[in-house]
């Protein structure tokens, strides 16, 4: 883990080189500060696509760029950032109630996530305003 900002940090996965080619790998309970219940992956991504566009009332989750690149916009309601992800070894660990977009992905990208739960709707914000009041309502 190199790297923290709020409620998202970087994590750091090995990587094993040799001439046949570079090999990464991720251990639950390791590399993974939670419980892996569900992997989802993204592909066939027109480069013009914007996805996310959510925030999750529980759900953590960490993303990778296995293949190509995109940027991940983070915004925890007080502070907007942005990140690149375009190396396979490095993930994006995003906690609960951050909202996030994803935009710029490049020809032929792969994403890749690692969550904490399974699928449920019902864990969503669709909606920036009521994310953000289900924020204020939190701290008060
Ligand atoms: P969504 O989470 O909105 O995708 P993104 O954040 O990448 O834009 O999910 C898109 C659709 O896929 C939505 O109808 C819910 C469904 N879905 C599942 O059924 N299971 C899953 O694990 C995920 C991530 C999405």
């Amino acid at each position: 883990m190199t790297q923290r900002n709020g409620f998202v940090r970087e994590i750091q996965l090995p990587q094993i080189h040799d001439p046949r080619g570079d090999l990464t790998f991720v251990e639950g309970g390791n590399h993974i500060p939670f419980q892996i219940a569900r992997v989802y992956y993204l592909y066939n991504v027109p480069v013009d696509s914007e996805r996310g566009g959510h925030a999750h009332r529980e759900l953590e989750q960490v993303v990778f760029a296995l293949s190509g690149s995109f940027r991940m916009k983070i915004d925890d309601g007080t502070t907007k950032s942005e990140y690149w992800l375009r190396d396979p070894r490095k993930g994006l660990c995003i906690s609960k109630m951050v909202w996030r977009e994803m935009d710029a992905f490049s020809q032929g990208a792969v994403c890749m996530v690692l969550a904490s739960h399974r699928y449920d709707e019902a864990d969503y914000f669709r909606n920036y305003d009521d994310f953000l009041k289900a924020l204020e309502s939190e701290t008060k």
